[in-house]
């Protein structure tokens, strides 16, 4: 009775392990073609896939020819039940299990090496490929308007981890991209740099382009997300609750205007928040102003206590500067610290601290006297922009600047520290939700010191974290360096705030 299953695997295995090795298509290959997309089950991996489920299945098919044979039961019956069922466990256990895994993980290895032939097959495939890991919380609408060979006007709606193409325009879509199709599809075989061919004026992008960041990952599911941790709180920030905060004065270090500074745009956002919550604010742009470089003469400690022998804007400065609840001090990062004006404001305020050493008798902390006690405690605001995403090693010295003027003053404390990283990217598309958190975070942050004499940390932390990854922010800045080579300004080629 055995000869009937035996002659049924013996067919099986060879159907399963012949044509793979004539390099034929697998009979799995017709079963799992379902909806997948020419690009996908023409692409070689799928093949590879495919032959290799259709080895197993041959294996399995040859020990169920075995398992068949073997003699269970001395009753007949009994044994043709048992060896039957034995044969086909194999099927159930490994078969089934080896059909679904093997291409979730072949196609993990290499879905990025498939190639499409055409828009409607890329566009086609990307319901297969959305790596669930990425697209996590992630709610968007894309708008496509693809001209040339193959004219496109379709959405994608990608949202609770799933995606799905819609013909037509959408009334609000999160993000639009004009493009000529060939262009487009180029990108998405990864034959073109899609931020290099963006920032060539290759494409357009219009609304909130930050989920582009991340796009070619979104649909590689061989893609790992790595979350960008936020830095670590390192200092015990000051509160001040004994003194509300009604005076604030701004000393903004920076050569840039508004529309490109980024420091600047912290400062005004933060400056907004604090004017909202009842503040008074007065803000002076350093380069503007006339401020000679300290002699070191220190004749502001012995013949004329308390003032300078330069009679420049400093006299004013110095007032403006102790007489504030808050002292905000902006200045771009440059060569690993603040600016050369920023520095020598700083060193034309030594005439506002007394000679003398305060000594404190607990921690052996050493630090001049306050010229103005009487002024009482005032709090200190650090902004600082920098191109290089990291803080460490990066703002050690700007950081470290004003943490000792902090500790070595007596009366001035340090509240909060702004360091926007990977500053020159942000005016750019993709970078659009977080421009809108660090203006955010700097209004709340503003709102907050007045209203509350303190700054929660989080949010420095979220204006340092640049949201990338250092090989993105790479890509992106040599990109964006290279289009501007031999251009005759940077500013006038430079996206505005
Ligand atoms: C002279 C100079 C020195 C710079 N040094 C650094 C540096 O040490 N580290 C860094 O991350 N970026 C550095 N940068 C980049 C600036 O910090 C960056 O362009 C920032 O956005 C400038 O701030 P702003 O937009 O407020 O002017 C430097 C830029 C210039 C012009």
């Amino acid at each position: 009775m055995e000869i009937i299953p035996m002659t049924i695997y013996t067919i099986l295995f060879l159907i399963a392990s012949l044509l793979p090795l004539l390099g034929k298509k697998p009979f799995t290959y017709y079963v799992s073609k379902g909806g997948y997309s020419d690009a996908i089950t023409q692409s070689e991996v799928f093949l590879k896939i495919n032959n290799i489920i259709s080895y197993v299945w041959a294996f399995i098919f040859a020990l169920a020819f075995v398992l068949v044979q073997i003699e269970y039961s001395t009753y007949s019956t009994t044994n043709i039940i048992i060896s039957n069922g034995v044969a086909f466990l194999p099927q159930i256990l490994i078969g089934v299990p080896a059909s679904i895994y093997i291409p979730i993980y072949i196609m993990k290895q290499s879905s990025s090496k498939i190639k499409f032939d055409s828009i409607k097959d890329a566009f086609s495939s990307m319901p297969y490929g959305l790596n669930k890991d990425f697209a996590k919380g992630v709610d968007v609408i894309i708008q496509f308007k693809l001209t040339g060979l193959e004219e496109q006007i379709k959405y994608l709606i990608i949202k609770n981890q799933k995606c799905e193409f819609k013909d037509g325009l959408h009334s609000n879509p999160t993000v639009s991209i004009k493009a000529d199709s060939k262009i487009w599809l180029d990108i998405t075989n990864g034959v073109l740099d899609g931020a290099n061919a963006y920032i060539n004026k290759m494409y357009i992008m219009e609304g909130d382009a930050s989920i582009m960041l991340n796009f070619d990952k979104l649909f590689d599911t061989s893609a790992k997300k790595k979350t960008i941790k936020d830095r670590a709180q390192d200092y015990d920030y000051a509160t001040l609750v004994s003194k509300k905060i009604k005076n604030i004065v701004v000393f903004d270090g920076g050569p840039r205007n508004k529309k490109f500074s980024k420091t600047t745009l912290m400062v005004d956002k933060f400056i907004e928040g604090a004017k909202s919550a009842g503040a008074n604010v007065k803000e002076y742009k350093l380069s503007k102003l006339d401020i000679h470089e300290c002699d070191g003469c220190y004749m502001c400690w012995t013949k004329i206590p308390g003032q300078c022998v330069h009679k420049d804007a400093m006299t004013e400065l110095r007032e403006e500067y102790r007489s504030a609840d808050l002292v905000v001090f902006a200045s771009p990062l440059y060569i690993f610290n603040v600016t050369g004006i920023m520095k020598t404001f700083m060193d034309r305020l030594l005439p506002i601290v007394k000679p003398y050493m305060l000594l404190d008798e607990k921690d052996g902390h050493i630090s001049h006297p306050d010229r103005f006690p009487e002024l009482g405690k005032q709090g200190i605001v650090v902004f600082s922009a920098s191109g290089f995403p990291d803080i460490d090693n990066n703002f050690d010295g700007l950081k470290g600047m004003y943490r000792a003027w902090s500790s070595h003053s007596e009366n001035a404390f340090l509240m909060g520290e702004f360091f926007l990283t990977a500053a020159e990217m942000l005016p750019q598309p993709v970078y659009k939700s977080r421009k809108v958190l660090v203006e955010k975070s700097c209004f709340d942050a503003g709102t907050q010191v007045v209203n509350e004499g303190k700054i929660d940390y989080k949010y420095m932390a979220d204006i340092s974290n640049p949201r990338v990854d250092n090989k993105t922010f790479q890509n992106q800045a040599d990109n964006f360096w290279l289009s501007l080579d031999g251009k005759k300004s940077y500013l006038k080629e430079m996206v505005k705030l």
